[in-house]
């Protein structure tokens, strides 16, 4: 489904240059459930922005779906995400001034579908994450976890090949984000592609590979225990 070359990412400010990723190659194939963990300012979110076409790599080949990217204009790039890729954010990242079902819809708007097709299709998506029940509420009149929900529906109602979730239940208590997860899995196991960044041990036991970010480099590991085992004696920085 996608693939890194060599890919690098450098930010330089007036003063400081930052080297996020360090030449990374990896391949991810459709149907897999990859979490991405790591100290915090060790480039995750930035690998997962690369993944989901919203940054460019500094240098190195990135493949999506067999195209190589990296040379594609915005506008191509623009149609690429909206047809392929859904995203979750820590921040929910909701529209405060739609409404639930606003929200959720935007998502389609782009589409040739009808008024009718697209609410069809955004109701049976909210009841799915059961939050059908608060479709015309604002999003500040609901809690964190129904906020993600919604925040989920938007991300699914295009039905994409693959979500990318950033730390997806860093903001939620453990019931809800334990709802959360359960949902993923669920997406994952009816065939949607998954990349998740988490710091969370136990959710990044629901995924098939861990891939750990540390000073641009990436290593991958079977568990987050073979994480521990491998970095026991060794300092984290990043930042
Ligand atoms: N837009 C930016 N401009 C300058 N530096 C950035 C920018 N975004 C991220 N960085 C730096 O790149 C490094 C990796 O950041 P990030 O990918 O957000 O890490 P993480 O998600 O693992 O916390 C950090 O040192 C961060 O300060
Ligand atoms: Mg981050």
């Amino acid at each position: 489904m996608l693939k890194f070359d060599k890919i690098s990412k450098v930010y330089r400010t007036e003063d400081i240059e930052t080297t996020a990723l360090n030449e990374i190659s990896l391949e991810i194939k459709e149907g897999e459930f990859v979490a991405i963990m790591g100290p915090s300012g060790c480039g995750k979110s930035s690998i997962l922005n690369i993944f989901g076409l919203l940054g460019n790599p500094s240098s190195g080949k990135y493949y999506f779906l067999d195209h190589e990217v990296s040379s594609y204009s915005e506008k191509q790039l623009a149609n690429i995400r909206k047809s392929n890729i859904g995203y979750i954010f820590q921040e929910f990242n909701l529209i405060d001034e739609l409404t639930v079902y606003e929200n959720v819809e935007l998502a389609l708007l782009y589409q040739n579908k009808s008024k009718n097709q697209r609410q069809e299709l955004v109701k049976k998506i909210l009841e799915d994450v059961g939050i059908l029940h608060r479709m015309n509420h604002y999003p500040k009149q609901l809690s964190g976890g129904q906020q993600q929900r919604v925040a989920i529906a938007r991300a699914l109602v295009a039905k994409p090949k693959l979500i990318l979730a950033d730390e997806p239940t860093g903001n939620l208590d453990s019931e809800m984000g334990q709802e959360v997860m359960d949902m993923l899995k669920a997406l994952n196991k009816s065939g949607t592609t998954l990349i998740m960044v988490t710091h969370s041990d136990y959710h990044a036991s629901y995924a098939n590979r861990i891939l750990y970010l540390l000073d641009g480099k990436m290593q991958e590991y079977g568990s987050q225990n073979e994480i521990v085992q491998a970095r026991k004696n060794e300092v984290e920085v990043c930042s």
